[in-house]
């Protein structure tokens, strides 16, 4: 598979690295410009770098691994028809209030779906920390692998999605569609703990759409 990233920082640097031993092709991007890019070309043996515009239509899939509030600075027609993975969450002191998340109106991935209205949006890979994702990966069937939460609106990507998933090292339990993505956003009980599925299914159960959870409420959390 040739995966597309609109993004070069720790989710971006993590998935590529994983991408990459599972044998996809990976193309990271910045806002700066790939010639900015050399000490990830450095970092990350057989990554490729372009422009988001590049790293957009490289990808038969595309992660867009972004500060949160600047999803709308990636053009939508850019990803039309493609299945647009979506790791962002929102955290108000770096990206601003939006009233609608704050009210518990809306989810960060069905704002992100709105954008990209002509793609299948799939939130995946935000409820795990970048340094997790290369250091929990395990093999299909090992005793402790640990499982991801996935949701889409789509089910032909979300499928896809979980696949791509397994071949990297993760379970995944589906959550949904976008409208139940909040499950696993910020704050919420399976919100970057390293679960089984059987553990997730739990925490996804547990969570409730108007309380956030403090990080000592929230077992396994790494500080
Ligand atoms: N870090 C984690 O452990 C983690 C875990 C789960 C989810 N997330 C979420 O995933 C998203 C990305 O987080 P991160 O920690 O990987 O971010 P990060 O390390 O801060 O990196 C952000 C990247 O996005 C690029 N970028 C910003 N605007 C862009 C644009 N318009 N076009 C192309 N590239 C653009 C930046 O490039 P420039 O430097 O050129 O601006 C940078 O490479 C966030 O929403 C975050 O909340 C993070």
């Amino acid at each position: 598979m040739k995966i597309g990233v609109i993004g070069a920082g720790f989710i971006a640097r993590a998935v590529a690295q994983l991408a990459l031993a599972a044998g996809h092709e990976v193309m990271l991007s910045n806002s700066r410009g790939p010639h900015t890019m050399s000490s990830v070309v450095s970092g990350i043996p057989g990554v490729q770098v372009g422009s988001a515009e590049d790293a957009a239509r490289f990808g038969d899939v595309v992660l867009v691994a972004i500060p949160f509030e600047h999803y709308r600075s990636v053009p939508a027609q850019w990803l039309e028809g493609k299945t647009v993975l979506d790791s962002n969450n929102y955290y108000p002191d770096r990206d601003g209030h939006w009233p609608a998340l704050d009210r518990f109106e809306t989810t960060t991935s069905r704002l992100l779906a709105e954008h990209f209205s002509q793609s299948h949006v799939v939130k995946v890979f935000n409820a795990i920390f970048a340094s997790d994702l290369t250091q929990d990966a395990r093999p299909h069937g090992a005793a402790d692998r640990r499982a991801l939460p996935v949701a889409a609106d789509d089910a032909a990507a979300k499928a896809q999605v979980i696949q791509l998933l397994d071949g990297l090292g993760f379970d995944a339990v589906d959550a949904g569609g976008l409208d139940e993505s909040w499950r696993f956003e910020r704050a919420k009980p399976a919100y970057c703990v390293p679960l089984d599925k059987a553990g997730l299914k739990a925490a996804l159960a547990a969570a409730e759409r108007t309380v956030q959870l403090p990080p000592a409420a929230r077992p396994h959390v790494k500080p």
